[in-house]
């Protein structure tokens, strides 16, 4: 079974036959809603709405470990692809772009971000050399030559804390360390999975120019991020659509 997280502008998956909902308990309180298990395709899914159903949790509020739990634990889950708005950095990832991202650079803190906190398991390092399951993203780059999208296939990812947006000497100085796009809940979300040993991958949209990038070095205009949201998280569906009828 495969899980999608969905980000913001994902809280529910049109093109999900939806067959139940569960609410879940975890060893680590409660994950952001209830799962939505169903099918695309061939494909049996489940779906999670990452900052709740109503959208009311913030990115250093997840709970991830939960949520990973959730999916890998209680679900069973084979893969799970997270979708996620970002910022671009990169001239070629413009607002509506979609990026399977390759790298991760982390500047979260203070977020709860391993299973493995001492006690029982003891001492445990993950490898993270390569933070993303390199077969499940190539599986999503497939699906959306597929869909006839253009979906990059190379970027890294700066995983922001939030909840704010970044200042534009904070996004150059994230462009000097060489990453290309910007959100708040790639971590620890990526390690996470890792730490369950399950492959993870994302698929992005550009939601807005990084702060001080693009034609413009005035504000954010959050008015303009809704309806590139709306359309991007659409051919998203069809890369997911298409990801589903090639499995199986
Ligand atoms: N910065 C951080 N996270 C984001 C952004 C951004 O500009 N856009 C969407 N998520």
């Amino acid at each position: 079974m495969l899980a999608i997280i969905g980000g913001s502008g994902l809280t529910q998956l049109s093109c999900l036959a939806i067959e139940r909902r569960e609410v879940v308990r975890t060893p680590y309180g409660e994950p952001s809603g209830t799962l939505t298990f169903g099918s695309i395709g061939p494909q049996q899914v489940v779906f999670l709405a990452r900052h709740g159903h109503g959208h009311t949790i913030p990115p250093h509020r997840v709970n991830y470990r939960a949520n990973l739990w959730a999916l890998v634990k209680a679900a069973g889950v084979s893969d799970i692809i997270s979708v996620a708005s970002v910022g671009g950095m990169r001239p070629d990832l413009h607002p509506g772009a979609l990026v399977v991202p390759h790298q991760i650079i982390d500047y979260t803190w203070g977020r709860l971000a391993t299973f493995f906190d001492g006690g029982d398991p003891g001492v445990v390092h993950v490898d993270f050399t390569e933070p993303y399951d390199r077969a499940l993203r190539e599986r999503l780059l497939c699906a959306g030559d597929a869909a006839g999208f253009k979906v990059s296939g190379s970027a890294v990812y700066a995983a922001t804390q939030g909840p704010r947006l970044e200042s534009a000497a904070e996004i150059e100085r994230l462009a000097r360390d060489g990453a290309d796009i910007v959100g708040m809940t790639g971590m620890p979300e990526a390690v996470l999975a890792r730490e369950l040993k399950t492959p993870y991958a994302a698929v992005c949209v550009v939601a807005n120019w990084a702060a001080g990038r693009g034609d413009s070095t005035s504000s954010i205009r959050f008015d303009q991020i809704e309806p590139v949201l709306h359309e991007s998280m659409g051919k998203v569906k069809s890369v997911i659509e298409h990801l589903c009828a090639a499995t199986v």
